[in-house]
């Protein structure tokens, strides 16, 4: 397994992140565990905002937080000065209550409820990305009944897919998000939205895709953009100022990946969109985004588990059983995704077996890795996989009612929880149990006590 930020090993050949001892981390806030590196989280923060915020005239990052949301992370998003990206009123609470400063909030998404638009109007987001038809209406209207002019921007389908190593030009309409250019519906809507009396069209936004590794993708993106913009100004009248490129910036997760830095995907960014819209004798927008998720979280993550069962099918395969899975890491089983491993406490220990890495989940697609190399294995071992900080935490479920694990931000020695550990408590919280299902027969009817006598009925 790669190492990443600080981690390193230990005289015990222990797995140390951020000064702690990996072992010594489950020993103390159980398993499995979210680790979190706090400087390597800030390392890549400082890398964004040095290529993006004072690297380039306009620049901003807007951290996607469905990549990571917990109060700590916005915090240090906010305190590391960048920007938020939000897709929900829940990222947007989060974002709120960990102090964000609300005119630095994006608001995405493709379904914003009245509810969303009007949580977010009232706390004045600084922008929110109109994806549809149906928001230009429904924004144009609450913004209306609250007085208010929200600065908007239109996501559009620039035609490019973007994918790891390359990006696809396609002609591709067929996608939830945004509003094609090539159909004409992108140019609609922005004639629709320049009318509209209670918001400020300022700009257009797109997301091409994730773990994007060739800075041409988004170079083509720019340039495609950039030109969008020039024809959409000249036929709007008047200057459209900003530009949102979205996020997918790729992370290392395995052999083979091969991230590009933020400064070289700043250059180029910067380079398209100077080149494209002085061909068009346009000025440069006076603010140009990104939404960098994956790229700020991804690598800083490990989750450490503790192996349980171990299955040798003779001739066949062994399966090593860990106690989280697809409740904690729906990645593998939802996208094929890939990981490293290593087992936390025989970082010295040569790779002996192949083995393939099962979740404790009733889903035979329940599995982390397959086929992968590691030492002598036995049960109570401490396997930890790494780049687990993006799409983890963030998409975990309570599938087969297994607990939701903490998540620790470890630096220079010290470990913090930042979320709790799910307790059975907190697992049942919003079940309620009709009066009528609480009568029991036994040899005759009778009203059942419930255990702890606690449980909430309705
Ligand atoms: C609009 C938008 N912005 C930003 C992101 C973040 O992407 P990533 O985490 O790959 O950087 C996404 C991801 O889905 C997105 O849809």
């Amino acid at each position: 397994m790669k190492r990443h930020g600080t981690m390193t090993v230990n005289e015990d050949g222990h797995l140390v992140i951020g000064g702690c001892d990996t072992v010594d981390l489950v020993k103390e806030f159980g398993s499995p565990l979210y680790v979190m590196d706090e400087d390597l989280l800030r390392q890549n923060c400082r890398a964004f905002h040095k290529a993006f915020i004072e690297g380039i005239p306009g620049g901003e990052v807007a951290y996607a937080s469905k990549a990571f949301c917990c109060l700590a992370m916005l915090r240090l998003a906010a305190q590391e000065d960048l920007g938020i990206d939000v897709v929900s009123s829940g990222e947007l609470y989060t974002a709120l209550a960990a102090g964000a400063d609300p005119s630095r909030i994006d608001f995405n998404g493709n379904n914003k409820t009245p509810d969303e638009i009007r949580y977010a109007l009232e706390n004045r987001v600084g922008r929110i990305i109109v994806d549809n038809f149906t928001e230009i209406q429904l924004i144009d209207e609450i913004a209306g009944s609250m007085g208010l002019r929200p600065m908007v921007l239109l996501r559009v389908q620039p035609g490019i897919e973007a994918h790891t190593h390359e990006y696809i030009q396609t002609g591709k309409i067929d996608s939830k998000f945004g509003l094609s250019i090539s159909t004409g519906q992108a140019m609609e809507a922005l004639h629709l939205m320049h009318a509209k009396e209670h918001m400020e069209l300022v700009g257009i936004q797109c997301h091409i895709g994730s773990q994007v590794f060739e800075v041409e993708s988004f170079a083509q993106t720019a340039r495609i953009m950039a030109s969008f913009m020039a024809y959409a100004s000249d036929n709007l009248g008047f200057h459209l100022p900003e530009i949102n490129l979205g996020g997918g910036f790729g992370v290392y997760y395995r052999e083979g990946d091969t991230p590009v830095t933020p400064a070289d995907f700043a250059k180029a960014i910067y380079e398209a969109l100077q080149e494209e819209l002085s061909r068009h004798n346009h000025p440069m927008p006076r603010r140009i985004s990104i939404e960098p998720g994956r790229a700020i979280v991804g690598n800083a993550g490990t989750t450490l588990y503790t192996v349980g069962s171990i299955k040798t099918i003779p001739r066949v395969r062994t399966y090593v059983a860990i106690d989280g899975g697809m409740g904690d890491n729906p990645r593998p089983a939802l996208y094929q995704a890939k990981y490293e491993m290593c087992l936390a406490n025989k970082m010295t220990a040569a790779n002996q077996i192949v083995a393939s890495v099962a979740g404790k989940c009733c889903e035979s697609g329940d599995m982390l890795l397959w086929d992968a190399s590691m030492p002598w294995v036995e049960t109570g071992d401490i396997l930890a996989i790494s780049t687990t900080g993006a799409y983890n935490y963030s998409m975990a479920s309570n599938y087969n009612r297994i607990a939701k694990p903490a998540v620790v931000m470890v630096s220079g020695g010290k470990a913090h929880i930042i979320v709790k550990r799910e307790t059975f408590e907190d697992i049942v919280r919003n079940d309620l149990i009709p009066e009528h299902l609480l009568w029991d027969h036994g040899h005759q009817w009778q009203k059942l006590t419930l255990p702890k006598g606690q449980v909430p009925v309705d």
